[in-house]
């Protein structure tokens, strides 16, 4: 095991040493990134891959059947959307394919997985969500108070910004079956120790469900080294097509109710979670992500022969560090600003927080600044971000909500110095 830790950790070094992310050959694989426009609102959406684009259109024009069929373009767009979802597994770290369910979005999934997760529950059983997360990991869990769960609010910490393990074993009980809380949250950008929450949550004979929207896009998520019960993420904010992926631990597919047709067989995953299937030329499309990923390691020296999961990681480790500079150079600007209160972690250390950064300006209603902004060509976001529960319990909402700048690995220093020149005649 030990060596095997140190094999890993020499590889990352050789690897890892002075390489700097080449963003001519990162953006020239997006060609929204080609006009003179500036994406600052990447936690929204990420622009999309070419790659991406290309295996959509592929599809369309080579497999635009129906799968299922013994005939050769039948089994051809059968192995093509199985592909899809196998490699989108694989970017989760799951043991096995069929653990990936893909669905429309994010929203969508978390809403299915609450009712049929709802349907093994017993009225007092308990769920605990949290005053951080995205309304998509709320309302679901909430809705199910009306078969008689107990649902119970984990509160983050206002000096810290973050979700605290003491503040949830306040919480829990014998009764507590499940915990839903987000990897990171998409105002407060802190990565959130979710390896430790599990831990913690299995302790006491509960479940995770993990919201991995806003941790995504920024850090290769691996379900199994967090042991969670259940991630969930969205594609189209990690450079892929409008869909998002819940991973479930197979022996929780398997014990829990399906919701497609009633003859589909329970074993049959992750199909029984899919009514209707998934979209086929977007799962197929889902190969783009990862060719990506490859061609990144790739091209900055790391042989093709590595393995796959290998080379996804020394991507986002490339990706990682330029998008610690970024958040380190628009942090010490917002940081140099007496009238401005970043809503999260201060500091830019990437094992802390993603460049995904939030801040008011004392006085300032926030999307007055969005909108001197955007006349500029730059897109930047105010408001909430359904994160309500952030900006309700810091009274903000006043305010029009939180200024919110999300960068992605393929922004650069040019686009945010745009920014800040701009930020710089307005407070
Ligand atoms: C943290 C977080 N969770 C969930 C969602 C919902 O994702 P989707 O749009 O895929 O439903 C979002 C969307 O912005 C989000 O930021």
């Amino acid at each position: 095991m030990l060596f095997w830790r140190m094999k890993k950790f020499v590889i990352k070094s050789i690897y890892s040493i002075k390489m700097k992310l080449d963003l001519d050959f990162i953006r020239n694989e997006y060609p929204s990134l080609r006009e003179d426009y500036v994406f600052f609102d990447n936690a929204g959406g990420s622009q999309t891959l070419k790659r991406v684009m290309d295996k959509v259109t592929e599809y369309y024009m080579t497999s635009d059947v129906q799968m299922g069929g013994t005939y050769s373009v039948s089994v051809q767009a059968k192995e093509r959307v199985n592909s899809g979802s196998a490699q989108i597994a694989q970017t989760l770290n799951a043991k096995l394919a069929h653990e990936a369910v893909i669905g429309g979005s994010s929203t969508a999934l978390i809403r299915l997985f609450s009712i049929v997760i709802g349907k093994t529950l017993n009225a007092g059983d308990e769920i605990i969500i949290t005053n951080a997360d995205h309304e998509a990991n709320i309302s679901p869990w909430k809705n199910l108070a009306e078969q008689g769960i107990v649902i119970k609010t984990w509160e983050f910490n206002k000096e810290t910004f973050q979700l605290e393990l003491e503040d949830l074993k306040k919480l829990m009980t014998e009764k507590t079956k499940l915990v839903a809380y987000c990897h990171v949250s998409n105002i407060f950008g802190t990565i959130h120790p979710a390896k430790e929450f599990n831990a913690y949550i299995h302790s006491q004979g509960a479940l995770s469900f993990v919201d991995g929207v806003a941790y995504a896009p920024h850090r290769l998520p691996d379900v199994q080294d967090l042991d969670a019960d259940f991630y969930v993420y969205s594609i189209y904010k990690v450079f892929g097509p409008h869909l998002g992926v819940l991973y479930g631990k197979e022996a929780h597919l398997l014990r829990l109710p399906g919701i497609n047709h009633m003859f589909i067989a329970n074993d049959d995953l992750p199909y029984k979670f899919q009514p209707g299937g998934p979209n086929y030329e977007l799962t197929y499309a889902l190969n783009g992500i990862s060719d990506y990923l490859q061609a990144v390691a790739q091209h900055h020296g790391m042989e093709a022969s590595r393995p796959v999961r290998e080379q996804m990681q020394f991507a986002y480790d490339l990706f990682d560090a330029h998008e610690e500079a970024l958040a380190q150079r628009l942090l010490d600007f917002l940081n140099s600003k007496e009238s401005v209160q970043i809503i999260g972690e201060t500091s830019a250390n990437k094992d802390i927080r993603v460049c995904t950064i939030a801040f008011v300006v004392e006085g300032r209603y926030s999307p007055d600044i969005d909108a001197k902004v955007a006349a500029n060509n730059i897109g930047i976001k105010t408001g909430d971000f359904y994160a309500k529960g952030i900006t309700k319990s810091l009274d903000l909402d006043q305010q029009g909500g939180v200024v919110r700048v999300s960068m992605a690995h393929y922004n650069t220093f040019e686009e945010l110095e745009r920014l800040i020149a701009i930020f710089e005649t307005l407070f």
